[in-house]
């Protein structure tokens, strides 16, 4: 017996109709907002990732060498693929440049609930402009999309990364600081931050007020607290982003966060991050924000910020939620009462399927009430019963698996009747 790898997982029907509806749903969000959706490989090649995170990332990933001697990658996010794209043939198209995405990806992650080493991810990214509009309806449609999908209790943090690198340049912290201080932060294990902070020279009264900075939620009481331009004016648009969320996109329960660091290398400026609390470890449904990546891969200069929603997890946290999915099943089975009734169950069958109808057929030939066992297995809403006395008449006989009541119908009129 083969087992499956380590971190991956399959997925039975049942499964698949609820993750194929929850696409559909989140994909008719994306083009309401105007977005269209591209297509990447599944492999790109390594130095994609490690131009901007460098080699240690490649502890992170599964990569390889091809048989042509090429180091290649199975693609972690779809963010660098998409700019690569979008550096190589899309640079000329017209302005805001809105795209989508849906792809599997793969990380050499330790392998528990919520994460995987292959999962799905649903993203967008949006080229060429960086105005407060422009970040507040990406935020909105990221909400609305995981919202859309019937998720009920949402936590939507935003943050600023050069706000954040402003409060540290305010006392002086070096970039090697700065890096060991980053993953505290991004634990919130503020105790360890507190104790670093006095490590590298930070007095008490200082380091509590960078924490208290980092744990409010009060954008005045940011903006007061920093003293360089650059960083005030950061706050600015920030308050015109959040006002947009909540004037034009009805979006009230968010907070702000210092705090939210990101993962990846390639952000700048706006950050955030969209938690479904039931989910605990791995809670983090979305993420994203602004980022330089264009330049890098020899594009020309423009903004670009996106974010993506792990698919995994939203189906698990709609799952916790107990959400009711549209139950799916087939419209009709049709039985054939004995062998000679084959062939006209086949013909029944295959009319019913030119029409889009979602319809089986018996095909082990076993009898009524073991066809009407397996049919409702199915979750069949009807059935066809064919036999000779019916088809002396042109007519079958429909049973109505919920009712259980049967009536017969003349061949020509099941469409009407079925409808
Ligand atoms: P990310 O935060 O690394 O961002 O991943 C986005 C989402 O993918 C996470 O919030 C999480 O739900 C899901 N995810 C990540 N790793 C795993 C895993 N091992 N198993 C299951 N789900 C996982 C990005 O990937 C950026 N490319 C987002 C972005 C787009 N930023 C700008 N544009």
């Amino acid at each position: 017996m083969f087992k499956i790898p380590r971190g991956t997982r399959d997925f039975t029907p049942e499964e698949m109709q609820k993750r194929r509806y929850v696409e559909e749903v989140m994909r008719s969000t994306f083009k309401t907002f105007g977005y269209k959706e591209v297509q990447t490989p599944t492999f790109e090649a390594l130095e994609l990732f490690t131009a901007k995170s460098g080699e240690t990332i490649i502890d992170e990933l599964y990569s390889f060498t091809d048989k042509g001697g090429r180091e290649l990658a199975l693609r972690p996010e779809l963010t660098a693929p998409v700019i690569r794209f979008y550096v190589d043939k899309l640079q000329m198209e017209p302005k805001p440049l809105k795209l989508f995405y849906f792809g599997n990806c793969y990380r050499y992650d330790r392998p528990q609930k919520g994460r995987y080493r292959e999962f799905k991810q649903a993203g967008c990214e949006i080229v060429g402009t960086d105005t407060a509009e422009a970040y507040a309806e990406l935020v909105a449609l990221a909400f609305k999309i995981l919202e859309k999908t019937g998720l009920k209790n949402l936590k939507l943090n935003i943050g600023n990364l050069n706000i954040l690198s402003s409060i540290f340049n305010q006392f002086k912290l070096s970039k090697d600081q700065q890096k060991y201080l980053i993953p505290l932060i991004d634990k919130s294990l503020f105790e360890e931050l507190l104790i670093a902070l006095r490590d590298f020279g930070i007095k008490n009264e200082n380091a509590n007020t960078i924490i208290d900075i980092l744990q409010t939620s009060d954008i005045n009481k940011i903006e007061n607290f920093l003293k360089n331009d650059d960083a005030k004016k950061e706050v600015v648009e920030l308050k015109k982003i959040v006002g947009l969320l909540s004037e034009s996109f009805g979006i009230n329960n968010y907070q702000i966060k210092m705090s939210i660091v990101r993962g990846l290398d390639y952000y700048k400026g706006l950050v955030f991050e969209i938690e479904a609390p039931s989910l605990g470890a791995e809670k983090q449904l979305c993420g994203g924000g602004a980022y330089e990546l264009i330049t890098l891969f020899g594009g020309k200069e423009t903004p670009t910020a996106g974010f993506a929603i792990g698919f995994d997890r939203t189906i698990l946290a709609l799952e916790i939620e107990n959400h009711c999915f549209p139950t799916f099943g087939l419209d009709i089975f049709v039985i054939p009462v004995n062998d000679d009734m084959v062939k006209k169950a086949l013909e029944v069958t295959q009319n019913l399927r030119k029409k889009g109808i979602l319809t089986d057929v018996d095909l082990l030939r076993r009898g009524i009430s073991k066809s009407l066992k397996y049919a409702s297995s199915l979750n069949a809403k009807k059935v066809i019963i064919i036999g000779p006395n019916e088809l002396e008449k042109d007519a079958v006989t429909i049973r109505d698996m919920e009712s259980g009541e049967q009536e017969l119908i003349e061949i020509n009129n099941i469409i009407q009747k079925i409808n």
